[in-house]
């Protein structure tokens, strides 16, 4: 794959998926054959929806349960080999229900970025949604971030919030937030391919 040390080239990236896969498919939709190729989809879960949206693109998708391993370290090795020997440069978390071990993030330095539908460093993990309706906002937002070794920790790449006046119903909020995660992801990605073919030319 000549392409993979061409400065000109698409960026190779993978998509770390649990889910439906609705950021997936926006990046397949957008910069995947363009800015970037997505050159392999891993998922937590066996039945991911995430996983067909690979295939219907030709995509080469694995399933790294968390069950089939002795540890999170063990699986995230495996994980990590997989990806390298694809030629990933950049590690897109799209919905992955999982904590990544250092031993993770050692493989791919500054190149694990993720989506998060909050305006960091506001309402980091699980239930961000819910987190920011319980303390009374009306101002929501959408991050994407480098990943760290703490929980939504990282440096920002790019934010972006909507204002909500009156929200109440984590659904609606969401159904809000989804339409920046599919620019912003996508844009972070270009930026990100951009930045390479610099320091590679
Ligand atoms: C998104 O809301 C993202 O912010 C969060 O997980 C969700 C993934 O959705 N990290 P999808 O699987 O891409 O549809």
């Amino acid at each position: 794959m000549a392409w993979i040390n061409s400065p000109e080239a698409p960026l190779p990236i993978a998509v770390l998926v649990s889910g439906t896969g609705t950021n997936l498919q926006a990046l397949l939709d957008t910069v995947h054959g363009h800015e970037a190729q997505v050159v392999a989809v891993a998922s937590s879960v066996a039945d991911a929806p995430a996983l067909a949206r690979a295939q219907a693109r030709g995509v080469p998708t694995a399933i790294f349960p968390r069950s089939r391993y002795p540890d999170r370290p063990a699986r995230d090795e495996a994980m990590a080999e997989w990806l390298i020997e694809r030629g990933v440069r950049l590690v897109v978390l799209a919905g992955v229900m999982e904590l990544l071990s250092p031993v993770f993030l050692e493989r791919f330095p500054q190149a694990v970025i993720n989506v998060h539908p909050s305006l960091l460093p506001a309402y980091p993990g699980l239930g961000a949604i819910e987190q920011a309706l319980a303390h009374g906002d009306e101002r929501f937002g959408v991050t994407v971030h480098y990943v760290d070794a703490g929980i939504d920790t990282g440096p920002v790449i790019l934010q972006e919030a909507v204002e909500l006046p009156g929200a109440s119903d984590p659904a609606l909020v969401l159904g809000a937030l989804r339409p920046l995660e599919h620019k912003l992801l996508p844009e972070a990605v270009r930026l990100l391919a951009a930045q390479r073919r610099l320091v590679a030319a």
